[in-house]
């Protein structure tokens, strides 16, 4: 039987994830599904006209957190997420279109089922602690 180390040990979430391919090509889904779907255009206009910085970023950043080599600090230096977020405006439903939007895109990937789950239940928490973070300076 095949004995599996569980999601958020060591880096069990960046292979679950397919590595550094499989994260930059969901953060690609990710950006592409914005970009074309209506229902998540309030977020799609925070971001620059040219995204391509913005998709690296965010990929490189998801390959530290799931425990894969730290690309964001490597190429752009220390990061804390609700700092980074600061300047814009993301209450309740812009913290959903992004978490809707990423679930969706999360949903296409072959990751297994119960991976998706774990990865979803774990971006909940940085997507509220930046909703948090932005709403308490109104
Ligand atoms: C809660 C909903 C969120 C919204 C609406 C949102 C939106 C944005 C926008 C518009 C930018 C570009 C800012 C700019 O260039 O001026 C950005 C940057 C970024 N976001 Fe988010 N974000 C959200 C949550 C998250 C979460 C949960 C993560 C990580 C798990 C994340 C990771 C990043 C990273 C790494 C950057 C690049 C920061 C930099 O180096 O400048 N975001 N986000």
């Amino acid at each position: 039987m095949k004995s599996k180390i569980p999601y958020g040990t060591g880096d069990a979430s960046f292979r679950a994830a397919g590595g550094q391919s499989g994260i930059f090509r969901l953060v690609n889904d990710f950006f592409d599904r914005m970009e074309r779907d209506p229902r998540f255009e309030t977020i799609w206009k925070m971001h620059p006209e040219n995204n391509e910085e913005s998709r690296d970023k965010l990929a490189r950043f998801l390959c530290g957190w799931l425990g894969g080599p730290k690309l964001y600090t490597e190429k752009y230096g220390s990061i804390g997420i609700p700092r980074v977020h600061a300047h814009l405006k993301i209450a309740t439903p812009e913290r959903d279109q992004w978490l809707t939007c990423m679930s969706e895109s999360v949903a296409e990937q072959p990751f297994d089922a119960d991976f998706k789950t774990y990865l979803m239940e774990q971006l909940y928490v940085p997507a509220e602690a930046v909703r948090r973070r932005t709403e308490a300076q109104k």
